[in-house]
């Protein structure tokens, strides 16, 4: 059955999912972003003719779309996804699910409020690696699993809003790492240790780096060190 969606948020990420949500049976009917022009030149690029307005609401009340497709900045992640909630849409959002845990208790009240479904898209868990690691350490490959370590170092000059955020590493990156440990443990994270810092020669305003020392609910020990402003050797996006 094709479905219509409405998509907010007309940056980098949405050209990665305007060209795939066609594909997959969900007409692009509507398309938002605070400027226009934007909107205008992603939808252009990807060969679609949706209606482009920077006002949601007028968007949704218009379309009437079966889901919206939140790719907004974290900042905006919670009002954008409230909004089209109480207007009727299920939503799925980008990453990370929102800038507070505020935020996002907001985010599932009105979920539970409304009977909307609200999913956020955790894309790195689906690829066919680690898609693969986690069905073989499910399956005893290694034996039991008792620690898992992650080094993430890559030098990102997107500019933008990472650039003023508080953790950009933590909040906009690290948080698919963390997700792949919780994947790949088959645990949730009960506690946490962690220190972030702003390394010398970095060009981020926050903390672009981070260590971090997890206990899973199984036991399991997840070590972390990553860094957004490390220029020389780097790691793969993975870690
Ligand atoms: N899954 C991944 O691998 C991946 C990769 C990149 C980005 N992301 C996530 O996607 C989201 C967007 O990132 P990006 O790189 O596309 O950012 P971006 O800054 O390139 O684009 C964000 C767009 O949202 C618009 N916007 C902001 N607030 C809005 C609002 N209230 N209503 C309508 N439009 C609004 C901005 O004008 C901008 O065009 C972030 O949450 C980011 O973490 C995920």
């Amino acid at each position: 059955m094709r479905r219509q969606a409405v998509v907010v948020g007309a940056g980098g990420i949405s050209g990665a999912w305007l060209p795939v949500l066609p594909e997959e049976g969900v007409e692009v009917a509507g398309l938002v972003d605070l400027d226009e022009s934007r909107a205008r030149a992603q939808a252009a690029k990807c060969g679609l003719d949706p209606l482009v307005t920077t006002d949601m609401k007028r968007a949704i009340r218009q379309v009437r779309p079966d889901l919206v497709v939140d790719l907004t900045v974290p900042d905006a992640h919670s009002a954008v996804t409230c909004t089209a909630l109480r207007l009727g849409c299920h939503v799925i959002g980008e990453k990370p699910m929102a800038a507070s845990m505020g935020a996002a208790r907001r985010m599932v009240r009105t979920a539970e409020e409304t009977g909307r479904l609200y999913m956020v898209s955790q894309s790195r868990r689906y690829h066919a690696p680690h898609a693969g690691l986690a069905r073989a350490l499910a399956g005893g490959a290694v034996g039991r699993l008792t620690a898992l370590n992650c080094a993430f170092y890559i030098g990102a000059h997107f500019g933008g809003f990472r650039d003023r955020m508080a953790h950009p590493l933590i909040l906009d990156m690290a948080i698919h790492h963390f997700d792949l440990a919780r994947l790949f443990s088959g645990a949730d994270p009960r506690a946490v240790y962690a220190a972030s810092f702003n390394p010398a020669g970095s060009w981020y305003a926050g903390d672009p780096a981070a260590t971090c020392v997890f206990e899973m609910s199984n036991g399991v020990v997840f070590t972390y060190t990553g860094s957004w402003c490390a220029e020389g050797m780097h790691t793969s996006w993975h870690g």
